[in-house]
């Protein structure tokens, strides 16, 4: 009583004061202060049609069903609670929420959708950095309302609720014994990881990516029926969705096999200061490669924060401790961290121990290189990248420069890939570049920045001899209008153009956003 009291007084005092804090913002333009209003306060007029879309799905929905689904306007509390998301500048002002708890009612929410032509968004864990890709001013269809983890009788599979964040799921399987192939860090959701050819998690040096362990997707097709999907009942479909997107319909449930799970695993969060970056570039170098253990993984991020260079570098181990050599190279003497909190702990704690959430609800932007290898000399060149890019923040209001290297193991997929919309037989290496900023009249450069530290990065490695031109850009860290053949390399971009016409030939999913193919 007492908490839920002062949750409302807290929620009243937040709708309050976000439209007050944005006009105190000081700009020279109002340029923050407008777009923060336009993202907390509803726009004049909601479009008629679209009103009319969301009160045609209300009526649909079955009222028998436990817990029956919600659909909100402009000031409901699952509305409002729904408007937050992990990039800023990706958000909408949707006309209505909507979260199905069946997939009958997500089918005819689809139908209506289809029917009626409406923009929409499908959105999972909303950490989409792409403005659209899950969001909308029209009806926004949030997965929250599928949050299962099931883990099989036989223990040989999981399944998965699309709206379910990873954390949840590595709760939900703690002391089992098993886990699944997920991601790595807090707050991700299940839905955009899967279906944007993923994902790269603690666990692929061993197992793959998550796409290489799904079993099966349960899903509402783009002419809204309910249907199952196999590698064996429709190759073609269960090809598409696993880097597919929001192309191919909404899925509602990821089976996904189990892989065992020790209780305990090692690793954490270590910091560095600029002092430490020919330290960090070296180390990194070296385990990338010579490590061979696929239980052992690094992520240094190299970033770029209240105006000096550092490094944030998450390590993990398949283990309760890892043997001494493998993460020797960041254990020189002379190599100091400014803090270190490497240990013994379980996997949903490891995962929690991320530092993502630091720069949540920020404008910003992602994209990204993909590498067969990382040497010396690209590894400078990130770190140039970052002194340089970190240099104009207070040009164009920037906040955070960061590059996120993540050296698995060579041929990683060479056992385990079983294909999919994403090519990844080459074992691609995908770098993270993200940068955030405050102002939208920085959204131009940035976008223009980060294209162009992309291209320049590329281009070092193809100096050196590394060949490219197999292997794309991970759909997940690609900015929106990256070309299909990027993306997808000409084959599987072809096939997934082919497919869209075949399994969508109304082009329903066309009334969402995603990459062009
Ligand atoms: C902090 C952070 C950490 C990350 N860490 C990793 C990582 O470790 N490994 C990795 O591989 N990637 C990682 N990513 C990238 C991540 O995979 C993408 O951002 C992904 O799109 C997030 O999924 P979501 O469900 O949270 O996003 P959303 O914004 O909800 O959805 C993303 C896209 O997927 C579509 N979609 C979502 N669910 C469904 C569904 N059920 N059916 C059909 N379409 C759907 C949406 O329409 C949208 O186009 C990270 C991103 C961030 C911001
Ligand atoms: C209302 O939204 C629909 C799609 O959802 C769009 O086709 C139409 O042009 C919009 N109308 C106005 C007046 O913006
Ligand atoms: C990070 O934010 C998400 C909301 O996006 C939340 O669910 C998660 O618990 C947060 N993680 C931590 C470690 O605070
Ligand atoms: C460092 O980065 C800047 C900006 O991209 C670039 O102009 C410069 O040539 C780079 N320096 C080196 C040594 O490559």
């Amino acid at each position: 009583m007492t908490s839920s009291r002062s949750l409302t007084a807290l929620l009243a005092l937040l709708a309050l004061s976000l439209p007050l804090l944005a006009t105190l913002i000081p700009t020279a333009s109002g340029g923050i202060a407008d777009q923060a209003i336009r993202r907390t306060v509803a726009p004049r007029f909601f479009n008629a049609t679209n009103l009319d879309a969301c009160k045609a799905i209300e009526a649909a929905i079955d009222r028998t069903a436990t817990p029956v689904s919600t659909l909100e306007y402009f000031g409901g509390f699952n509305y409002l609670l729904s408007t937050g998301r992990y990039i800023s500048s990706a958000a909408n002002t949707p006309t209505c929420v909507f979260i199905p708890t069946t997939p009958k009612d997500l089918a005819s929410a689809v139908k209506i959708i289809g029917q009626k032509r409406i923009s929409f968004a499908v959105s999972s864990g909303r950490h989409a950095s792409n403005a659209g890709f899950s969001s909308t001013t029209g009806v926004e269809i949030s997965l929250k309302g599928f949050q299962h983890v099931t883990l099989s009788q036989d223990k040989s599979y999981v399944d998965v609720g699309s709206g379910n964040i990873w954390d949840n799921v590595y709760a939900a399987l703690e002391g089992s014994g098993y886990n699944i192939v997920g991601g790595r860090v807090t707050g991700v959701g299940v839905g955009g990881f899967i279906t944007g050819g993923g994902g790269f998690s603690w666990k692929t040096n061993q197992y793959g990516l998550t796409i290489d362990t799904l079993l099966q997707a349960d899903l509402v097709t783009p002419s809204g029926k309910v249907q199952t999907v196999t590698a064996a009942s429709d190759p073609d479909l269960f090809w598409a969705i696993k880097g597919g997107g929001n192309r191919f319909g909404v899925i509602y449930n990821f089976r996904l096999k189990s892989v065992p799970q020790v209780a305990q695993v090692w690793g954490g969060l270590r910091t560095y200061t600029q002092d430490q970056l020919d330290n960090v570039v070296q180390a990194t170098y070296d385990f990338a490669v010579h490590n061979k253990d696929p239980k052992a993984q690094v992520i240094p991020t190299i970033n770029h924060v209240l105006g000096q260079p550092g490094v944030s570098l998450l390590a993990f181990y398949d283990g309760p401790t890892p043997p001494a050599d493998v993460f020797a190279a960041f254990n020189k003497p002379g190599f100091n961290t400014f803090t270190s909190d490497w240990k013994t702990r379980s996997f949903g704690d490891l995962v929690r121990s991320s530092p993502s959430n630091a720069t949540a609800g920020q404008r910003g932007a992602f994209h990204s290189v993909t590498f067969k290898s990382y040497s010396i000399p690209i590894l400078q060149q990130i770190v140039n990248q970052t002194r340089y890019y970190g240099s104009q923040q207070p040009f164009h209001s920037g906040v955070f420069t960061s590059y996120d290297v993540e050296p698995f193991l060579p041929n990683y997929a060479a056992g385990t890939n079983k294909g999919g919309a994403w090519p990844h037989d080459q074992s691609p290496l995908p770098l993270n570049i993200y940068f955030t900023w405050l102002n939208p009249l920085d959204d131009a450069f940035w976008a223009k920045e980060i294209k162009k530290t992309a291209a320049l990065l590329r281009a070092q490695a193809v100096k050196e001899g590394q060949n490219l031109d197999d292997v794309y850009l991970y759909p997940n860290y690609a900015i929106a209008g990256t070309s299909s053949n990027k993306v997808y390399g000409p084959q599987s971009a072809q096939r997934l153009r082919t497919l869209r016409k075949k399994y969508d030939p109304k082009n329903v999913m066309g009334l969402t956003t995603y990459f062009e193919f």
